[in-house]
């Protein structure tokens, strides 16, 4: 039922925990199965995401999603990370099941949630 992939991030996490240091956090929940995922950045002056961390309080594919999320944004500018979908995430774990595809949209908000916080926060400090 799950791919090799989704079984591997599940059982090998990347990036779990909250960054220290993070300048933006986002948080999102799915009404319907009450998950709920946090993604934490560094984003360095450049614009560029230094460092990644997911915490999540879900099923298993909600964490295999969010660990490909993580590493699949590490490294990137600000606007790569924005362009980031869940069907890219899916893609990367060859595929989940019909019914779990939600849990790799609340991937995409959570990571689009924490941009947004990283701007507000900027706005903030103007
Ligand atoms: Fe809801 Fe997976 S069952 S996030």
């Amino acid at each position: 039922m799950y791919t090799e992939k989704v079984l591997d991030h599940f059982s090998n996490p990347r990036n779990m925990g909250e960054v220290e240091g993070a300048n933006a956090v986002g948080t999102v929940g799915n009404a319907k199965c009450g998950d709920i995922m946090q993604i934490s950045l560094k984003i360095n002056d450049d614009g560029i995401i230094e460092d990644v961390g997911f915490k999540t309080f879900g099923c298993g594919a909600a964490i295999a999603t969010s660990s490909m999320a993580t590493e699949m944004i590490k490294g990137k500018s600000i606007d790569e990370a924005m362009k980031l979908s869940n069907a890219a995430v899916v893609e990367a774990l060859e595929g989940l099941p019909p019914a779990k595809i939600h849990c790799s949209v609340l991937a995409e908000e959570a990571v689009k949630a924490a941009l947004e916080d990283y701007h507000k926060r900027r706005e903030e400090a103007k």
